[in-house]
């Protein structure tokens, strides 16, 4: 990677997240590293970060593909005393940090689309893959993974027009070490609220910048096409949706907006 471990670590003043961090210029996945990190028992707060990955995970089955030197590609282990049922909201916790951070770097504001993506000016800039471990029931651990396009200006033209980067926003070049030590320190401060079980003021800030309440969508599920309203979010993580047939809380899926 184009930062050593020591670089990255310069001056970040966090408690939990960032206090290892492990530094790879390629990798296949950084989510299937920190994942390994907890089946083998590190501590939490562990990062893993790449230039590149070979294997780049997205939701529902799909690639993360990103060329290298050119994003944010990290992955987050924490464990967080947290219920199965509500584990869906670590999503939002990391949605909230990283809104805050690509807000204070480029002065605009960001909008969280559910369940795990954030968007500027309506095109998705970062992604966030969740991954649990459980055993009896329990957390064992949860890995956080983000891709941020950063500095990809312009896009390539076949993601033009649903992707963009920080840097097609600004038209500057970001500095991606300042960028990540300012997503860990807001993961860090965020952290406390998710430990305590409390993501109250997270699912408020989540909600404020979700703009599909009240509109018609669908929900592209694997195997179903889920559509209605959107109404809100439930008190762990689900879209709740009016269709034709009465409430659903749906869990996963890709959400369009009706034109
Ligand atoms: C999505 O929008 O589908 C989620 C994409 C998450 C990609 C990130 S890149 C770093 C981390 N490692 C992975 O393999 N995936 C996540």
């Amino acid at each position: 990677m184009k930062y050593s471990k020591e670089e990255l670590s310069e001056g970040l003043n966090t408690k939990i997240v960032g206090k290892k961090i492990f530094v790879f210029d390629s990798i296949d996945s950084t989510n299937a590293c920190a994942r390994t990190l907890g089946d083998a028992g590190a501590d939490e707060g562990a990062v893993v970060i790449a230039d590149f990955q070979t294997n780049g995970r997205g939701r529902m089955g799909r690639a993360w593909q990103a060329e290298p030197d050119l994003s944010l590609l990290f992955s987050v282990l924490l464990r967080p005393p947290i219920s199965i049922e509500r584990s869906g909201l670590l999503t939002l916790y990391a949605s909230i940090a990283l809104a805050r951070a690509a807000e204070k770097a480029i002065g605009e504001e960001v909008e969280c689309k559910w369940p795990n993506d954030l968007l500027l000016r309506g095109k998705k800039f970062c992604g966030i893959l969740l991954e649990n471990s459980f055993q009896q029931g329990e957390l064992s651990y949860a890995v956080i993974g983000a891709g941020v396009n950063v500095n990809q200006n312009p896009l390539p033209p076949e993601l033009s027009d649903r992707a963009t980067s920080l840097a097609e926003i600004t038209g500057e070049t970001l500095d991606r070490k300042h960028l990540f030590q300012s997503i860990l320190t807001e993961l860090d401060d965020l952290y406390a609220g998710a430990q305590r079980g409390d993501f109250s003021f997270i699912t408020t800030e989540w909600n404020k910048r979700c703009t599909i309440f009240g509109k018609p969508i669908t929900v592209q599920q694997h195997d179903q096409v889920i559509s209605g309203t959107a109404v809100r979010l439930n008190h762990d993580a689900g879209l709740v949706i009016n269709t034709a047939t009465g409430t659903q809380t749906v869990y996963a899926g890709d959400v369009t907006l009706v034109p």
